[in-house]
Formats: structure tokens, sequence, C-alpha cells
């Protein structure tokens, strides 16, 4: 490994033992590498304290390790590694094509999702499906999830510590789906998965490298609810993601 390579890996390993976990397991993931480096993804020991179930091949456990996205699911769908897993009324996993090129990867789930175990179906997954079909895309062909599973109670933002229990199991999903280029919905989203503190603006209108996906950033579509003058920009972004993924010019 280099030296890029290494700094991140201690970084992984410096965060995990700040969240408490104690032994680790290294599991190559051939397609998520940065640079030409192939990345060791830790994954934590089997049968530990997070109610997952184990995956039955190999030392990768915890789900981390399956090879579709039922299999995920069903290894990580009972999950109580933060206090989230006590609070909600569904684990949200995701929903749309196994094999999508478009991947959407909202924030959290909302109230509607969390009392249907389904990504992005109130009002502002009413308008993401109508962002989707603006840009001649079909909702059941893209893949829609979210950095977290679980709702956070009253809809506040996500804390630091249950992203990073969540952020592997949407590492995995992307593995699975190897989508083409992924779309952040909204500054939580474009943030977390691409490690900054920048502004939506200045995400905005760039295609970013996140594990050697495409990845771009644009409005959260409750956001767009509220702000009528957003809705301008963010059909420019989507013409941008149509482009970027294809390059099919929608006017
Ligand atoms: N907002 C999100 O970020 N995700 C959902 O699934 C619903 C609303």
């Amino acid at each position: 490994m280099n030296t890029e390579s290494w700094k991140l890996l201690a970084e992984f390993v410096a965060q995990r033992a700040e969240l408490g976990e104690r032994e680790w397991y290294f599991d190559p993931i051939p397609y998520l590498t940065r640079s030409s480096d192939t990345r060791a993804v830790l994954v934590e020991e089997a049968g530990d304290a997070c109610g997952c179930e184990v995956a039955s091949h190999g030392p990768a456990p915890a789900g981390v390790g399956a090879d579709t996205l039922d299999e995920l699911m069903g290894t990580v769908g009972r999950c109580l590694r933060c206090p989230l897993g006590s609070t909600r009324r569904n684990f949200v996993f995701g929903s749309g094509n196994h094999r999508a090129e478009v991947m959407f990867v909202g924030e959290a789930p909302g109230a509607d999702e969390d009392a249907q175990g389904l990504p992005f179906v109130g009002r502002a997954g009413q308008l993401l499906t109508r962002m989707i079909e603006s840009i001649k895309l079909r909702r059941e062909d893209v893949y829609i999830t979210n950095v977290l599973k679980c709702r956070p109670p009253g809809n506040r933002d996500p804390l630091q510590a249950e992203i990073e229990k969540c952020e592997p199991i949407l590492l995995r999903q992307i593995e699975i789906i190897r989508p083409k280029i992924i779309c952040a919905l909204g500054r939580i989203s474009g943030k977390t998965l691409l490690r900054t503190e920048a502004s939506l603006t200045a995400l905005r209108w760039k295609v970013h490298n996140y594990h050697g996906v495409k990845l771009v950033v644009t409005y959260h579509p409750a956001a767009l609810l509220r702000n009528q003058q957003w809705k301008r920009p963010a059909w420019e972004d989507l013409k941008f993601l149509r482009r970027e993924y294809d390059g099919v010019e929608i006017r």
C-alpha cells in the first residue's frame, strides 16, 4: 500500500477505536479503489455487539461481506449498532434496480419512509420521482437509498457517530450495484460522502470521485419544496448529471 492508503487505514482504525470497537478483519475490495491501490476495508468481527447477523462465508461478517443486496439486507436489516435502531419503526435499506447505473443517495428516512420501510416515499420522494423523470430516466431503473438507514427522531440531522456506523452499508450497496454515477441529494449527503465541510454551492456542478465512482451533488428535494428559487439550478444539475452519466443532452 502507498502512503495515502496507510493514512486512510490509520484514520479508519482510529475512528473505529473511538467508537469502542476492538477487533477487525481485513477484506480487500477490488472495486472501490483510491488511485491505483486496492483499498482494504475493515469489517467487524462476527458476533459483535451490533446485533447484526453474520454472513456465512469467510471472515467477512456483519453484512458488509454480502454478495447481493438481498443478502446484505438480510444481514444488516435488524441492526442495532446505534440508538436509532431502537427508535425506528423500519430499517430503510433502499429500493430500485439492483443493477442500476444511476444511484441517488439522500440523507436519512423521514416519517413516511420510516412507516413504510422505503426511501423517498413522502412529498420529497414524489418530487424526486419527477426529477428523475425530467431527465428521461425511470424511478424503477435507478437505485435510491440514504446515508442513514434509520430515521433520526424528529428528523434531526444525522450525528457523526451514526454516519460512521451506517456508511459501511452504503459502501457495500455501491460495491454490489456498481453504478456509473451517484447523485448525492443535499449538502449533508454530499459532505458526508465526500468528507468535506464545503458548501452545497461549492460541491455542485463538479464531478467528484467517490471510491472510483463519479459523484455529483444537487439540492435535496425537500429543500426544493421549501425554496422555489432553487428549482432552476437543480434542473441544471440534473441535466449535468445526465450528461456525465451517458452523454445525453436534455433540453
Ligand atoms: N429525505 C431523505 O433524505 N431521505 C428519504 O428517504 C426521505 C426524505
